[in-house]
């Protein structure tokens, strides 16, 4: 299945017009995920750059329904015509599925399967590298900033956004792994 990167850099500018933070973390997102585009197969490639403009979508005023961004942005994206596989990938970026459950949104998020394996690993990378606005951010730094510009939020979704970090390390961590081991196929 063809996923047309241009296409989705087009619908992320339109989707999340007036919130150039946003599209500006989406842009430094997807800088991250070309860099590392190599851990998913050939085939993926395209996939993990559409996901990576198009994973925060759900921001966008004019799209929001349940108030919960990994899902308003696949309900739009699925309503649009995007490939399921798409809109599943952004459904659970940056395991959504524990913040889901302290929201009580889970039934509603688990209709869109959630994929294991490169492409969600790249992803989370991605994302995590890329700053509020877009700047180059550590793991850890992106984190604690999140968690930071959350504080208000109800208890629960603080404590499922710390429980969530151990998920996203593996991820990061798998994905690191990967491109070591590319790197010592080529120079080996
Ligand atoms: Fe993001």
């Amino acid at each position: 299945m063809r996923f047309d990167v241009d296409e989705a850099r087009a619908c992320a500018s339109r989707l999340l017009a007036g919130s150039d933070d946003r599209l500006a973390h989406a842009k430094a997102a997807v800088r991250r995920a070309d860099e590392i585009a190599s851990v998913v197969g050939p085939s993926d490639r395209e996939l993990l750059l559409c996901g990576a403009w198009l994973h925060d979508v759900g921001y966008g005023e004019k799209i929001r329904t349940v108030g919960f961004h990994p899902l308003d942005g696949a309900l739009a994206l699925e309503k649009l015509g995007w490939p399921s596989r798409l809109c599943a990938l952004v459904a659970h970026h940056s395991e959504s599925r524990i913040t889901a459950s302290a929201l009580g949104l889970s039934d509603q998020l688990d209709r869109f399967p959630r994929e294991e394996g490169a492409v969600t690993d790249a992803l989370v990378h991605a994302d995590l590298a890329a700053g509020p606005r877009g700047e180059r951010m550590s793991l850890l730094e992106r984190l604690d900033d999140i968690e930071r510009r959350h504080l208000d939020d109800p208890l629960a979704l603080c404590r499922a956004r710390t429980a969530r970090r151990p998920a996203l390390i593996q991820a990061i961590t798998r994905t690191e792994q990967r491109l070591h081991s590319l790197r010592c196929r080529v120079s080996g």
